[in-house]
């Protein structure tokens, strides 16, 4: 087992940077309905090769994507290396189906980590564990063949050692061409969730303890996640965000939650379900409050860009972070209990607390058992002050003289941004 104090070295800049972005970017980008259409509509290689044919990125320029993610306030960028479809980004020696195969001729990888280090941010790969398209990936219950018999009966004498030695070798590359990568995301495992007589899928069939071994080998700092059907760095809750920091067995893990902006990872044009950017805040705000982070994603559309509503979603979020990331980099939870409707963040050093308020009161903020600790408080935004002072049985509502209560005065008009914060 590794020493705690070694765990807490390579953890360090993940758990103090908060914010990422995830992206996912394959050829689900052309029929542009989720990036599980191939399983969703059980596509066969045949017709899926259509959009191999015409996958064509003409406008891709990663510095755009990396400068917008920077300006949103992010630390890190994770990209999808390989999806479930099985299409890869790079120049990989171990398939052909892959970027440069088709009209883009490239290696998309590379520049997307140039850029993303151009531009300050630490750089990941997601890598599916996943294979629809692979010759010895055997069906099971996501597989979009499941339900085709003569397929299945054709699948019976496929070979998932060789597909996890393929595995190794495709992280191999990820690892070695690429310089110094800080995240690797495996995605995901699924064991005991069998369909017809086909088993769900782990570890055995990853080889997941072989490949860790490959992975701590050949980039002892990377962090790993958990979804290899084995522990990991940080765990990964997706798509809801957890009630309380997030334990295992009782212990405190690292973990960061991901989310989208729509429900769909890939691309999606005609999905309408976005949330709002102030929803998007507030998650990121709930996390930190409970030791963790967001990786928010973006599905770029296949000319290579960033659709209009996630350039304004980035934007709107990248203007709160401007005014107020001192709340979240470095920050995590604090040891008293918010009013209703607000949630605290507190810095490393333990000197300030940043009261953050989702629904906006009428002219009145309790903090108990704050009253003895606050020298002065302030708005993070314009920083002026917020008139404060301990309470005493002056209002009926407040609480009884010495129970160590904050009163905090506030103006009518919510201030102008997507969350106020306090500082105190
Ligand atoms: C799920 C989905 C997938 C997505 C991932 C991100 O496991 O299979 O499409 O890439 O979550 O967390």
């Amino acid at each position: 087992m590794e020493a705690r104090a070694n765990y807490e070295r390579r953890i360090k800049w993940f758990k103090e940077a908060r914010f990422g972005m995830f992206i996912h970017w394959g050829l689900y980008a052309l029929p542009a309905r989720h990036e599980w259409v191939k399983s969703r509509e059980r596509i066969s290689n045949e017709e899926y090769e259509k959009y191999f044919k015409h996958f064509n990125p003409d406008l891709y320029d990663p510095r755009e994507w990396a400068r917008m993610a920077r300006q949103a306030g992010m630390r890190h960028m994770v990209i999808t290396s390989k999806h479930h479809e099985g299409f890869c980004l790079w120049d990989s020696d171990l398939t052909d189906y892959k970027a440069t195969n088709t009209p883009a001729r490239r290696d998309l990888l590379q520049p997307f980590v140039d850029a993303a280090r151009a531009e300050g941010l630490r750089v990941g790969f997601y890598y599916s564990l996943l294979d629809w398209h692979h010759p010895e990936y055997t069906p099971d219950i996501h597989h979009p063949m499941r339900d085709n018999e003569e397929f299945v009966a054709q699948a019976k004498g496929r070979d998932m050692r060789q597909y996890a030695e393929y595995v190794r070798g495709q992280i191999r590359e990820l690892l070695i061409r690429y310089g110094k990568i800080d995240i690797l995301w495996c995605d995901f495992s699924f064991p005991g969730r069998a369909y017809k007589d086909m088993p769900g899928k782990g570890k055995a069939d990853w080889e997941s303890e072989k490949l860790v071994a490959l992975i701590r080998e050949l980039m002892p700092d990377v962090l790993l996640n958990n979804r290899l059907d084995l522990p990991g760095d940080f765990v990964t809750p997706e798509q809801y965000q957890p009630r309380t920091a997030v334990q295992l067995e009782g212990v405190p893990v690292t973990w960061e939650a991901c989310q989208t902006f729509s429900g769909s990872w890939g691309y999606d044009r005609d999905n309408l379900d976005w949330k709002t950017p102030d929803m998007l805040v507030r998650m990121l705000i709930d996390g930190v409050s409970k030791d963790g982070n967001l990786l928010l994603n973006v599905g770029p559309n296949a000319r290579g860009e960033f659709e209009p509503r996630a350039v304004q979603m980035l934007e709107a979020i990248g203007g709160w972070m401007r005014l107020h990331n001192r709340s979240i980099y470095g920050c995590g939870p604090a040891p008293f209990t918010p009013p209703p409707d607000c949630r605290y963040t507190m810095n490393t050093v333990g000197d300030r607390l940043y009261l953050h308020i989702f629904s906006w009161p009428f002219k009145h903020l309790y903090l108990d058992g704050l009253a003895d600790k606050v020298e002065y408080a302030q708005f993070l935004h314009d920083a002026s002050e917020v008139a404060m002072r301990a309470t005493g049985g002056v209002l009926s509502t407040a609480p009884a003289p010495g129970s160590n209560t904050l009163l905090l005065q506030v103006p009518i008009q919510k201030p102008n941004v997507l969350v106020p914060v306090v500082e105190l």
